[in-house]
């Protein structure tokens, strides 16, 4: 019988599957939803300094392959997501889930890690460098200098177990130069890949946007991103220091999609498009499915071909 169960860093986790940021996260119901489904851990909503209700709807739309959105950064507040996670550990010890936290400017960052470093949380935190979906506000890791004097901040203060979201990379330079740079800090974790950001979708019918931001321009997920998700966790596993994990994201909506990230050398596969479009029951088929993929290959374990893709 196939194991689901996986490691990063020092945590271990019953099952390699969880939510992607951003998708059943925003509400304590939501949360509490996720941890009581077959989910391996969670993590929040990203979480600002000051509470967003973000983005004028519509703001999010189911496309044929995938999905198109432009929340802008709707949640509670970091202060709610704290208190969240400091219950939940409490009520369920032993079981590590990951914060989400993004700056509206590259100071809030420093803010942010202090509270976290400060509170009881025991997790682990994800700064989001990569959110596409603000009005007038660039993804922060498109910018490498903004990224490297973020980094130099936020480990000034805080010594938890922390990663970064990326957006995806598309240049074999980039990933020489991203990896460098994240190489350089204490870094647990990278989470690859946030959507793909400003893509466009339009309605044959009547010629329109899908959505009401931005004039339409919103992040691209599901399908659409697999190829490039599988490029971003492959790249960045031959780059990075071999102790910094990897969540892979992205276009998963089958397990042989998971099966394919973890060749590629993801330690936890996080669920996005395909969680907002199908719902919890998600993880339940992903989680048959990625046996059944195992099972066909012989592997009782992830760890016997994470990594291990062939190549020509
Ligand atoms: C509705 C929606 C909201 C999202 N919000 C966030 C967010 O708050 N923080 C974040 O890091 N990523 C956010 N994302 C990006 C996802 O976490 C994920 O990286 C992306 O959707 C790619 O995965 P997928 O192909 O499985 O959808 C959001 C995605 C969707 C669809």
């Amino acid at each position: 019988m196939a194991s689901l169960t996986t490691t990063l860093g020092d945590y271990a986790f019953q099952n390699v599957f969880m939510n992607a940021s951003g998708v059943h996260c925003q509400t304590e119901a939501e949360l509490d939803q996720l941890a009581a489904s077959p989910a391996g851990t969670l993590v929040t909503k990203t979480g600002t300094l000051e509470a967003r209700a973000g983005n004028p709807e519509p703001r999010f739309a189911q496309l044929a392959l995938g999905t198109i959105n432009s929340m802008g950064l709707p949640n509670l507040g970091i202060d709610y997501y704290i208190a969240y996670a400091e219950r939940f550990q409490e009520k369920h010890p032993g079981r590590p889930i990951f914060l989400s936290v993004a700056g509206m400017k590259p100071d809030d960052f420093p803010l942010l890690a202090q509270k976290i470093q400060d509170s009881g949380f025991t997790g682990l935190t994800e700064f989001n460098l990569s959110c596409p979906n603000v009005p007038g506000k660039p993804q922060i890791a498109y910018d490498f200098d903004t990224t490297e004097a973020i980094l130099a901040a936020i480990f000034k203060v805080f010594k938890k177990p922390a990663g970064v979201k990326l957006p995806p990379y598309f240049d074999l330079a980039q990933f020489d130069q991203v990896a460098a740079i994240l190489n350089r800090y204490p870094l647990t974790l990278i989470n690859s890949i946030n959507s793909l950001g400003n893509g466009l979708w339009i309605d044959p019918a009547t010629d329109t946007t899908a959505i009401k931001p931005k004039g339409g321009f919103g992040g691209i997920g599901g399908q659409y991103a697999k190829p490039i998700a599988l490029a971003n966790v492959r790249a960045f596993r031959q780059r990075l220091r071999g102790d910094i994990s990897i969540i892979g994201t992205g276009g998963v909506t089958t397990g042989r999609d998971a099966y394919e990230l973890i060749l590629c050398g993801a330690n936890l596969v996080s669920l996005g498009s395909i969680l907002a479009t199908e719902g919890l029951g998600a993880f339940t088929r992903l989680s048959s499915e990625l046996e059944s993929e195992m099972a066909k290959k012989g592997y009782t374990s992830l760890a016997e071909f994470r990594g291990q893709l062939k190549t020509l």
